[in-house]
């Protein structure tokens, strides 16, 4: 029997990631592009290879417990038993059925670890049922730690995180649906025979949205990536026929040459710079002057976004998210919302944002630069009171109402069909 064309696109995925270090969303990508595949296998595939590399570390965890000579499993062998692990344990598969596709998956792989998979799939199937009963005691909250875990494919130390940092009910929906694929939105961008759509969630155009400036002001986005915020900007400017100088920073090249890519193709006037936020200085046009709003959209956990971002839970280290730690992301945030603040302009606003739910990447960063001699000189603005809330459309400021925190700040959480955690808080200096 031979295997079906999803099952070994996502293999091919998941041994391409693992060799290249790229994001398995973008391995699957270029395979597909390659490929014939139905849209049902293509699908499947995607499903298969994302969900198998958010419970990376539990799938593995579990398999190398049920075989007898764990060390010795080829890298090849486990991407397939991971993925087989995945559909027996998460999806709807007949057992027998996701059985003997893992078999031939790993006989694709490896002929002669044949007997080897099918032994080891058989000891794991009857886990489904515990990942049942799990997901039930978590419905009528009488789960433990450890069914959260099974259901979530999130590691302890990160869960342990995620509850201190969010309300009970937000912590137990982000878990039940780690494993979920990300629903999708799409935002228009480009006018006339230009426009196009971007994929871009719910909630990070609604932070884009919210730091719409002022006609006539200035804008500098720290940490532009790809642009994707500053397009939404540039787009929302275009349609109320107003103008204001955008400017943005981005240290890493391939990303700054897709925002300037998309900013000629678009042709939104957009000044992108490769400098790393913390030595604006470095560039002429820069030192020395201060903007109307900074936005800083600061490299995170991502902790927000881990639904479209599957290598994040089981790649993130306790160390990253260490504030004593000075190489530490946290740190860098510190830093990135520091410097960001000294171009910020007298009477103007500082937007500081995350894609992460974690306190100490999002309300603590701004308290602890509140309390900073920095920080000293800013103080909390509603968001309510951001240049663009009022032009907000109406869906999406019920959306902002609903997540408005009490310091005036929006934050969001992933929870089932609903949108990534994002976080935005604004500070004026005064
Ligand atoms: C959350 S992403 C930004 C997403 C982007 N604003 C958008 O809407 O597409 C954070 C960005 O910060 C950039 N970054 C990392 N270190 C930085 C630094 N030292 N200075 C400025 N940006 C930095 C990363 O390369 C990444 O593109």
């Amino acid at each position: 029997m031979g295997v079906s064309a999803g099952r070994l696109l996502a293999l091919a995925a998941l041994g391409e990631a693992r060799r290249s270090g790229r994001w398995v969303r973008d391995a699957l990508r270029r395979l597909a592009e390659r490929s014939d595949e139905s849209p049902e296998d293509r699908a499947l595939a995607w499903r298969l290879a994302m969900g198998a590399t958010a419970a990376k570390g539990l799938l593995e965890e579990r398999l190398r417990g049920l075989a007898r000579r764990a060390g010795s499993i080829q890298p090849q062998v486990m991407d397939a038993l991971t993925l087989s692990a995945f559909e027996l344990l998460y999806l709807k598969t007949p057992i027998p059925v996701a059985v003997s596709e893992g078999v031939e998956l790993v006989r694709s792989a490896a002929p002669r670890a044949t007997g080897f998979a099918n032994a080891i799939l058989r000891k794991l199937a009857p886990l489904r049922d515990e990942v049942h009963a799990a997901r039930e005691r978590m419905d009528e909250d009488t789960d433990t730690e450890d069914d959260v875990a099974l259901v979530s494919g999130l590691p302890r130390w990160l869960l342990g995180a995620l509850n201190r940092s969010l309300p009970r009910k937000d912590f137990k929906a982000l878990c039940s649906c780690s494993l979920e694929p990300a629903p999708s939105w799409e935002a228009k961008v480009g006018e006339g025979e230009r426009a196009t759509v971007l994929r871009s969630d719910l909630a990070a155009q609604a932070v884009a949205l919210l730091t719409v400036p002022p006609d006539g002001t200035s804008r500098l986005e720290m940490g532009m990536g790809r642009g994707t915020k500053t397009l939404i900007v540039a787009h929302a400017l275009a349609e109320a026929g107003e103008r204001a100088e955008l400017v943005g920073v981005e240290p890493d090249r391939r990303r700054l040459q897709l925002a300037r890519g998309a900013f000629a193709d678009l042709g939104y006037d957009v000044a992108a710079y490769q400098v790393d936020g913390r030595a604006l200085d470095e560039v002429p046009e820069l030192r020395d002057r201060t903007f109307d709003l900074v936005f800083v959209d600061v490299p995170c956990s991502g902790t927000g976004t881990m639904r479209r971002h599957p290598e994040t839970p089981w790649s993130l280290s306790s160390k990253s998210l260490d504030s004593l730690d000075p190489e530490s992301l946290v740190s860098l945030q510190s830093e990135l919302l520091a410097a960001a603040s000294r171009s910020v302009a007298k009477g103007g606003l500082l937007a500081y944002s995350t894609c992460s739910v974690l306190e100490r990447e999002n309300e603590g960063q701004v308290e602890r630069f509140l309390a900073s001699y920095a920080g000293r000189a800013f103080e909390s603005e509603d968001l309510r009171e951001a240049p663009g809330y009022g032009r907000l459309p109406r869906d999406v400021r019920a959306f902002v109402d609903a997540h408005r925190g009490p310091r005036g700040s929006f934050a969001t959480s992933p929870a089932p069909g609903a949108p990534d955690g994002h976080f935005l808080r604004f500070l004026r200096r005064t």
